[in-house]
């Protein structure tokens, strides 16, 4: 069955604008997609098959150029981490990264994630979920687009492991308010730091460049931490 009658699109979350790969981005393709990359055609992946072993799993959704995955994945050499993004450049600039630091942790899906949450994962197999900086579409007409919302929470509830940990940031105060909403709302999940709390910046989470232009400007960043009950 499609998710969709056949004359209506999906609300997408994300606009693909390309841009060119640089001749770097389009070598590194080619030569280590066969490695890190997982082509998702449909159907449930089995994750244990994707990585060769059964260490606890991570997923980062909407890694942009995979700074915060790369950096999170060399320190937990004993846990795997499996990033998806739609952004062809982000997912070359992680591949040329991956290669550089001869991580063997990290797999990448480049498909649209709520695509992944809704048929993608097995239940209870992730035991935690970032979503650093996802698009705010800050304009009310493309709220719609926002991917936190009720759907997205109801999705991943069962594909969390009892105990395990969404954490979300955001530099847009209206978004991060929508995020405090709809997970407070969500059957299955509690607060980590208890209920309607911002969590303080979690020291591990990786600073990117999004961030520090965010901080440059001014913006504030708020952290939100939520247990799979
Ligand atoms: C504002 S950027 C933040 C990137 C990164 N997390 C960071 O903190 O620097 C949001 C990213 O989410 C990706 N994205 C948005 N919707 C997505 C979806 N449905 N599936 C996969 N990636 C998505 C976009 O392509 C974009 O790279």
């Amino acid at each position: 069955m499609p998710d969709t009658p056949p004359d209506h699109r999906p609300i997408r979350s994300f606009v693909l604008r390309e841009g060119r790969l640089t001749e770097g981005q389009r070598k590194a393709f080619e030569r280590l997609w066969p490695r890190y990359g997982v082509d998702y055609a449909g159907g449930r992946l089995r994750p244990s098959g994707l990585f060769g072993n059964d260490h606890p799993l991570y997923l980062e959704i909407g890694f942009g150029n995979g700074e915060a995955l790369a950096e999170t994945a060399a320190r937990h050499p004993d846990h795997n981490y499996l990033g998806i993004e739609v952004h062809r450049p982000g997912v070359g600039r992680l591949l040329l990264r991956l290669e550089a630091s001869g991580l063997r942790n990290v797999r990448i899906i480049r498909h649209d994630a709520m695509e992944i949450l809704r048929h993608g994962l097995p239940d209870e197999s992730l035991d935690g979920v970032m979503l650093f900086f996802p698009d705010p579409w800050h304009k009310k007409r493309h709220h719609k687009r926002r991917m936190v919302q009720p759907e997205f929470a109801a999705l991943l509830a069962p594909l969390l492991k009892p105990g395990g940990v969404l954490h979300m940031a955001t530099d847009w105060e209206d978004y991060a308010r929508q995020m405090m909403t709809v997970m407070s709302a969500a059957a299955g999940f509690e607060n980590c730091i208890g209920e309607g709390q911002f969590a303080p910046r979690p020291q591990q989470r990786p600073l990117t460049k999004f961030e520090q232009r965010g901080r440059r400007l001014g913006h504030g960043v708020w952290d939100l931490c939520f247990r799979r009950i």
